[in-house]
């Protein structure tokens, strides 16, 4: 807990005459108290080897003074160990939990969280669910700790793939197959016009045409993009739906377009984008890839809509951190818009690229092209299934979707967002330990046996080891939302739970609740519930439901 390496710092700046930060004081591991300080850290400034600093700043150290504090120890090559007053802790972290904030300091500035931005006319795939997970929990842990936050959905659904499309329904498609079945009806469309393509080049020139129709808004061809656009948003909404990810805004590529021209044009003023002789506009780097941002035929580019989109979200509406959390495989994408849009004196202050690696299962990889992907929808409904295998209870049976995807989430999330993810089912639906339903089981547990009792949960007597392990892991949830906002990784919160699930197992199967002596009673419901509280939060904080029956 913050405060209390707050309150140990202070007590060895007094004692040692230097300042020491709070971020010093560590954790202790095993029995070596609490907390420790190396003195180690001071060996430069005070000339000393670090036992005799220790143990000179003991000394010093007058424990009638303060009460959090039952006793120091000098360790090792010089640590020294501070052990707390338990009680005194207790009631502190308890205090603090049942504050607004839970601990965490309060920040604030305007966040924009963009992720998810799947393209039109395609189910979602696999790699969205690792996408989305992610991005709907840097959003809640954004809010939680005060940011005022839009998370936007920026969907692609602009540029010649859609006059492909609309070429491809004229040609190949059916409008009843389109009223029972669209989003299958649009991929089949997309998957059969790159087959033909391969044989028949014309079809590349038609779906240009056909673009250019969408471009200059002519009726037949900008009302079926519309159209697709629309079939495309309202199937994604229910897989969002199921996920229970929210957007406070939906926007796409195809609002950027006069944006976009007038960005292009004040590149090329500011001479930061130069013209070619086709009439195309380019841009050259020191250090990366020349990259193109108007073709020569007029039609802009992706990385053209995002620059003016960057340029948008920051002058104009005013966001102080700008977030994209795309996929590793944009990264150049991504290098290129900041370096493009810097040199142009854009403001790109707190404009990040929140990249994470591959999602895949066991089961292979994907093309979308040629039709074969692992859609988000299945990759659910799997999950589901599996965890309908796994429940035992009757009771609990209502609860397979939350578990699955609870699992799901789970399994993205406690891995850091640079690694890439190889999916083993039966790992990542075990109730035993580390995983979604671990922690959804030891919350309902605790809840369970919280609703059990009609004693007031209260402070008193003397933790034992076991509570107050517990009590000490608990106590270590506002810091480790705050390095999960500072390192923009929920992994952070999601390891911590799946320790702190473990921290409650051990106690529970060692402690006795409902059938403790009244004083002990007391103090493990209010033990239980501290714990209840954090989980509950932590949870949330990282979009897994928690359930009331497993
Ligand atoms: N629609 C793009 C895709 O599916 C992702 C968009 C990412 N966001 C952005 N501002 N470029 O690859």
């Amino acid at each position: 807990m913050k405060v209390v390496k707050e309150n140990i710092a202070e007590i060895l700046t007094d004692a040692s005459g230097i300042n020491i930060e709070a971020q010093k004081v560590e954790v202790s591991q095993g029995d070596r108290g609490d907390f420790s300080y190396p003195c180690m850290q001071l060996t430069k400034k005070l000339e000393k080897n670090p036992r005799k600093i220790a143990e000179e700043i003991k000394e010093k150290i007058d424990l009638g003074d303060t009460d959090f504090l039952d006793k120091i120890e000098v360790a090792g090559p010089g640590y020294l160990n501070f052990f707390v007053n338990r009680s005194e802790f207790g009631e502190t972290v308890e205090k603090t939990l049942s504050t607004d904030g839970m601990g965490v300091d309060k920040r604030d500035g305007k966040v924009l969280v963009e992720f998810s931005s799947p393209n039109v006319a395609k189910p979602m795939h696999i790699g969205h669910f690792r996408n989305n997970v992610l991005g709907d929990a840097l959003q809640r842990i954004f809010r939680f700790v005060g940011y005022d936050v839009t998370s936007e959905n920026y969907i692609g659904d602009w540029g010649t793939q859609y006059g492909k499309l609309v070429y491809a329904y004229k040609q190949f498609g059916d409008e009843e197959e389109l009223e029972k079945n669209p989003m299958e009806h649009l991929f089949h469309l997309y998957v059969k016009f790159h087959k033909e393509m391969e044989q028949d080049e014309e079809l590349e020139e038609q779906g240009r045409k056909w673009a250019n129709r969408i471009e200059n808004e002519e009726e037949e061809a900008y009302g079926l993009w519309k159209k697709f656009r629309e079939i495309s948003i309202n199937y994604h909404k229910n897989d969002y739906e199921r996920m229970g990810v929210n957007f406070d805004r939906w926007t796409g590529e195809s609002t950027m377009l006069e944006e976009t021209d007038n960005a292009l044009e004040e590149g090329v003023e500011k001479g930061v984008i130069q013209r070619d002789n086709d009439g195309s506009y380019f841009v050259e780097f020191e250090d990366l890839p020349t990259t193109v941002l108007r073709k020569a035929d007029g039609t802009t580019l992706y990385l053209s809509r995002d620059i003016a989109n960057l340029k948008k979200r920051k002058s104009v509406e005013g966001f102080d951190y700008n977030f994209y959390v795309v996929g590793s495989e944009q990264s150049l994408h991504f290098k290129q818009l900041f370096k493009i849009c810097e040199r142009m004196g854009l403001d790109t202050d707190g404009c990040e690229h929140i990249s994470y690696g591959l999602l895949s299962l066991e089961e292979g990889s994907m093309s979308s092209r040629k039709g074969r992907i692992v859609r988000l929808s299945e990759v659910i409904d799997k999950a589901v299934e599996k965890a309908e295998e796994k429940i035992s209870s009757e009771k609990a049976m209502k609860n397979a979707e939350e578990i699955g995807i609870g699992a799901l989430k789970y399994a993205n999330l406690s891995v850091t967002k640079q690694k890439d993810i190889m999916f083993n089912w039966d790992e990542i639906l075990t109730f035993e330990g580390d995983s979604g339903p671990y922690l959804q089981y030891s919350n309902t547990r605790a809840k369970s046996i919280l609703r059990k009792s009609s004693e007031t949960p209260e402070l008193i007597g003397e933790f034992t080891d076991d509570e107050f392990k517990l009590v000490k892991k608990v106590s270590q949830f506002p810091e480790t939302v705050e390095q999960a906002v500072k390192q923009r990784e929920p992994t952070k919160i999601a390891n911590y739970l799946s320790k702190l699930c473990e921290e409650f197992n051990t106690f529970y199967h060692n402690s006795p609740v409902l059938k403790a002596d009244l004083e002990d009673k007391k103090r493990r419901l209010k033990v239980l519930e501290m714990f209840e509280k954090v989980s509950s939060k932590g949870m949330e904080l990282i979009g897994i439901t928690p359930i009331d029956e497993m």
